[in-house]
């Protein structure tokens, strides 16, 4: 889908539909509002009769179409719901109306700028939500169909007289917001790829080729060079898998000469069936969605890159594939990792964390970075304690947890804190080796997840994204999901951190 700014009235029927937003209307007996009276004009006066018939309410994310009377293209209302509007209600408003004109022979449509600037909204903020619910309620993972149902292709938004004068802010604005949301797809087709597919070494060449495309330089460390680097934990969870382990860097050197460096390190098991200590049947082919944390690494660095964010920005994707077989690792296993700590096993579906202590223990230790976040779909905790749509953030570092909330606010990629304190960090140790990978009884799952990370990372500053909510949207729940977060991958993490990088990371 490609999207535009043009200064064009967005009325005249040039596109196959032209959209307006409205609030919610309060009274029945409340007139057509001001500010749809060109769009009633262009249908010659049916969207006052509808509005008197009560017809359409401007809900938040209904849609209502009505053709032109002359044929050329369709006036479409979206409802804004109640005040006070947010961009968050725009992007919802705008991937609300992509979807509703999808299969309809809309190839072309535009929003009236003006009526969703409203209300305090500055036209810049209006314009990225417009852009980015577009582009990401929009998506639809077509690779392997062999026929789709035909979505709309291009969105003008039209700037009236009213926002003229800022026509070039506007288009700087957009064209960022737009390198964001298309990160943000490129990593959903990714973590959307099936396991059969995206294997290890499959992440892994898709790396290079990103590497080639921003010319980035790409590292891949293979199961004989991690045995010498003493990574002991990416080669136990791959161990079970013929497709054998890697870990993948990619470094984006940074904009600014001073600027710091952050690591940014995910969670990348193309496929998780828990190993010996085997996942029920049911619900297991979610599991596919394991490497988001990795994809949205990928997608990370290609924003910052290309975007020039002002930090060197190092990708890290631990990427193992966790299978149950004759060579699997087992529950009691001990394993030594790349910073030489040893981790008891005593659940090997608690594999996220054993892959992610080597990768973290090589980013500290090779990098000396300001800042680690990682990205991890690292516990079914996380979803019980704060649902599908939110992302869990446990940090001991103020200025970098607030930054990654704050962005999180700000392209609706929302986090919450939950806090880490010393009795979870006692938890996490063994009997027998420096840390345990599961503690009984089950209790504070994703704290537990995150005490385990830390003595990998060194002291550094470091924030931990918990995403096993939001990673991706299932089928049973889309109707509470943001219409900006459609079916599969939601490529969450990728606008959170990279809005980030670009604003707080300085
Ligand atoms: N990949 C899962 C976590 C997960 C579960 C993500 C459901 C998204 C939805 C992870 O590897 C896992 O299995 N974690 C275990 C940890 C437990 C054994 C301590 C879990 O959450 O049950
Ligand atoms: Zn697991
Ligand atoms: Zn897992």
């Amino acid at each position: 889908m490609k999207v535009v700014l043009e200064r064009r009235e967005a009325l005249v029927g040039a596109y196959d539909a032209s959209v307006s937003g409205f609030f919610e209307r309060t009274d029945k007996d409340e007139p057509l509002p001001r500010l749809l009276q060109a769009e009633d004009a262009a249908v010659g006066g049916t969207l006052t009769h509808a509005w008197k018939a009560r017809d359409f309410k401007g809900k938040a994310k209904e849609v209502t179409v009505l053709v032109r009377p002359d044929g050329r293209g369709r006036v479409a209302l979206v409802g804004l719901g109640r005040r006070p509007l947010t961009p968050d209600g725009i992007r919802e408003a705008a991937a609300a109306v992509v979807q509703k004109l999808k299969g309809r022979g809309v190839r072309t449509l535009s929003f009236r700028l003006a009526t969703f600037a409203v209300e305090g909204i500055p036209g810049d903020e209006a314009v990225r939500a417009l852009a980015a619910g577009a582009l990401l309620g929009g998506y639809e993972f077509l690779r392997y169909k062999s026929s789709g149902d035909g979505g709309v292709e291009e969105v003008t938004i039209a700037l009236g007289a009213e926002h003229s004068r800022e026509e070039g802010s506007l288009r700087r604005v957009l064209d960022q917001e737009l390198l964001l949301a298309e990160s943000c797809l490129f990593s959903r087709d990714l973590a959307n790829t099936p396991p059969n597919t995206a294997t290890p070494e499959w992440l892994a060449e898709e790396t290079r080729r990103l590497g080639r495309e921003l010319g980035l330089k790409v590292q891949v460390f293979d199961e004989k060079k991690l045995a010498e680097m003493n990574c002991g934990g990416l080669l136990a969870v791959g161990g079970g898998s013929v497709h054998p382990p890697r870990l993948v860097v990619i470094e984006y050197p940074g904009g600014a000469r001073s600027g710091k460096t952050v690591c940014v390190v995910g969670k990348g098991i193309t496929f998780d069936s828990g190993g010996i200590s085997l996942k029920p049947s049911s619900g297991m082919a979610d599991m596919k969605f394991d490497k988001s944390g990795a994809c949205a690494v990928l997608g990370i660095v290609r924003a910052a890159a290309r975007l020039k964010a002002p930090p060197r920005v190092i990708g890290i994707l631990a990427c193992a594939e966790n299978l149950p077989s004759g060579s699997a690792y087992r529950p009691s296993d001990v394993v030594r990792t790349h910073n030489g700590m040893t981790i008891e096993v005593l659940d090997t579906d608690a594999e996220g964390r054993v892959v992610l202590a080597d990768a973290l223990a090589y980013a500290v230790e090779r990098y000396h970075p300001d800042e680690v976040i990682d990205l991890a779909t690292l516990t079914g905790a996380a979803v019980v304690a704060l649902g599908e749509y939110l992302g869990v953030l446990i940090g001991t570092e103020e200025t970098l947890a607030e930054g990654l909330e704050r962005a999180g606010r700000s392209v609706g990629e929302r986090v919450w804190r939950l806090p880490l304190t010393d009795p979870h960090r006692e938890m996490v140790r063994s009997d027998v080796a420096d840390v345990r990978n599961i503690v009984e009884p089950r209790v504070a799952g994703s704290l537990i997840g995150a005490a385990f990370l830390e003595p990998f990372v060194g002291g550094r500053p470091w924030a931990h994204l918990d995403i096993a909510g939001p990673a991706w949207s299932r089928k049973g729940s889309l109707k509470w999901a943001p219409a900006y977060q459609p079916l599969g991958a939601t490529g969450f993490g990728v606008r959170l951190v990279a809005r980030y990088l670009l604003d707080g990371a300085k």
